[in-house]
């Protein structure tokens, strides 16, 4: 049950699990429930080093956003499936080296739009909208991403962690597709993913369907995908190297470690594209 003194903002329901809540708690931020702690226990039982399998995938953005804003001069964010606001956010990695990026926040959950308004309140240059990105266009046709991102100019199209809670019924490839066609060239995208290697390690794809279910259970959704099926949601970007890779391998800073068992090291992987 809600503890007296949380605050429970308006649309959310804090006696049924979220996504973007149980990732909070396993990034140790504030911004969860009983309900969300107890599924984030279920999931460390299943996959003790989740934790730092979550910050893995954070230290991948902060590298990604570096890449985008240094190496392909890029200075405006939609960021997919944005979570709840975390250490090294998009817009604080990105005003680090141009205060004037626009960084645009995009998830469904009703506590990442509260929360997330909270954080930007002062923020003249990033925004958070509430919508889902299985409906493209409720994105894209946003009055807020219309006026703040110019489609005439690159755009870091962030999809960290996203992906995978899109189910086959949701058409992922396809939502990916038309993201990919509104972006101008010259834009990034950037997919962090979880993955089932298939028969190249049967032991391995027998956990990841076991944890499946254990989502599934919890009151989530995840779908661990297959690198060919991965790699069609960049399209006919250009991948950049090193490939697709597990998450701490996409250009890590010299000496970077990080401390994961095997299969929960191979099965989150990280690709990044540019539109041609
Ligand atoms: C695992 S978190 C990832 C957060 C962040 N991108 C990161 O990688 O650190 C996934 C986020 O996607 C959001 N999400 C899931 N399905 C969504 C949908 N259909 N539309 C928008 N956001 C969604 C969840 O609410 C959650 O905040």
């Amino acid at each position: 049950m809600v503890k007296h003194e949380e605050w429970v903002p308006p649309g959310v329901d804090p006696n049924t699990p979220s996504i973007a809540r149980v990732y909070s708690y396993l990034l140790g931020g504030k911004d969860h429930f009983a309900v969300d702690r107890a599924m984030g226990d279920m999931s460390l039982k299943a996959v003790p080093d989740g934790r730092r399998s979550a910050q893995a995938n954070r230290a991948f953005l902060h590298r990604v956003v570096t890449h985008m804003m240094i190496e392909a001069g890029i200075r405006q964010f939609l960021d997919l499936g944005s979570g709840l606001p975390s250490d090294g956010n998009v817009h604080e990695v990105a005003h680090a080296h141009d205060p004037t990026a626009q960084v645009i926040y995009v998830d469904n959950d009703p506590m990442a739009l509260a929360h997330g308004r909270a954080l930007l309140e002062d923020s003249k240059a990033s925004t958070v909208i509430q919508a889902d990105v299985r409906q493209p266009d409720s994105v894209l046709g946003n009055p807020t991403v219309q006026r703040l991102l110019d489609f005439e100019e690159p755009i870091g199209l962030l999809c960290l962690g996203i992906f995978h809670h899109l189910s086959d019924e949701d058409g992922p490839e396809e939502v990916a597709a038309r993201f990919r066609q509104a972006i101008p060239s010259g834009s990034v995208m950037a997919i962090s993913h979880f993955f089932d290697p298939g028969e190249d390690d049967p032991d391995i794809s027998a956990q990841v369907k076991r944890n499946e279910i254990v989502f599934r259970l919890g009151g989530g959704a995840a779908r661990w995908r297959t690198r060919a099926e991965i790699l069609r949601l960049l399209g006919d970007f250009r991948l950049l190297d090193p490939g697709i890779v597990p998450v701490p391998e996409w250009r890590p800073e010299p000496g970077y470690t990080v401390d994961l068992q095997p299969y929960t090291y191979h099965t989150f992987i990280a690709c990044v594209g540019v539109k041609p």
